[in-house]
């Protein structure tokens, strides 16, 4: 059998996510195409996505700005998501479409690669900068997961607001200015990053100030472009630990493949050859 993906959103010529899953496929020695489906915000989405199903595709992904909008088009979506809000897999079960979000699990998975011990220790304190949808992703697994504490530092108290409900009883969390969390950031084991400041074109960019961290923290920036973000590259001088965002992209790529085809693929060499393929870009 030949496999079909497919991804949608706008813009999306420069995804990644076909690199990947084509590696992906030549990796679990299966046949199959992954597909750009750019959907122009001025086109019905609805007639767009009837068009994709129609093609027999056995699942596609969902990038911005439609991760709300496929929602009420599928046939079910998982409890994570539902919790999200968003969805960014689909998955064809002989005409049944059922919607995930990878992203918190692929989060997951690619902090406990390379950091298996602090995920093991669920009283590890984290902190997670901003309160969009890559926050709340992580927020809710991390959560579900059943770390004891996990607080939230934003720029506006509203939309961390929003995410703080999505807590599991396990969890204590609360709301803090960033300033707040600056001067109370020795305070955490692991701190995330994951607003889109500091993205190319504006590299140089860093809402935080990671002066009073822990030597021994863990500091994990979603931002894959560049990959050594002004975030990291100032917790890299205070002896920290770092996490890299290209490694989520990695995973939540891989829980997709997971979900389309039941094979897991390992991450390996493919770590290394993401940061240089990223460098050409
Ligand atoms: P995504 O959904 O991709 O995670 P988003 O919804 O645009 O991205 O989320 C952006 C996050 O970055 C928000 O938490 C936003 O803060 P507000 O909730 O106060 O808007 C934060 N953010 C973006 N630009 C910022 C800036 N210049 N300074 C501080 N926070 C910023």
């Amino acid at each position: 059998m030949d496999y079909r993906f497919s991804l949608i959103g706008y813009p999306i010529e420069h995804s990644l996510s076909p690199w990947i899953h084509q590696k992906f496929l030549r990796k679990a020695g299966l046949k199959g195409e992954y597909n750009l489906h750019e959907i122009d915000p001025a086109a019905s989405f609805e007639d767009e996505i009837e068009k994709l199903k129609l093609s027999q595709v056995n699942g596609f992904n969902v990038t911005v700005p439609y991760k709300q909008d496929i929602i009420p088009l599928l046939d079910n979506v998982d409890t994570a998501a539902q919790k999200m809000g968003a969805v960014n897999t689909a998955v064809n079960n002989n005409g049944i479409w059922t919607g995930y979000n990878t992203d918190g699990v692929g989060y997951l998975r690619s902090l406990e690669s390379k950091y298996p011990e602090l995920l093991s220790d669920k009283s590890s304190r984290i902190l997670i900068i901003g309160a969009g949808g890559a926050a709340r992703g992580i927020y809710v697994v991390l959560s579900q997961d059943g770390f004891s504490r996990i607080d939230i530092a934003n720029r506006t108290e509203k939309s961390a607001a929003h995410i703080l409900k999505k807590r599991n009883e396990r969890t204590t969390s609360r709301f803090l200015t960033l300033a707040e969390a600056e001067q109370f950031a020795g305070y955490y084991d692991l701190i995330i990053q994951t607003t889109s400041v500091g993205m190319k074109p504006v590299e140089e960019k860093s809402i935080f100030s990671l002066g009073n961290i822990k030597s021994d923290a863990i500091v994990s920036d979603i931002i894959y472009q560049p990959i050594n973000t002004a975030f990291l590259m100032q917790a890299e001088k205070k002896g920290a630990s770092l996490h890299y965002g290209h490694t989520m992209l990695l995973y939540q790529a891989q829980y997709a493949f997971e979900l389309w085809t039941g094979k897991r693929i390992t991450i390996d060499e493919m770590d290394e050859e993401l940061m240089i393929e990223l460098k050409g870009r």
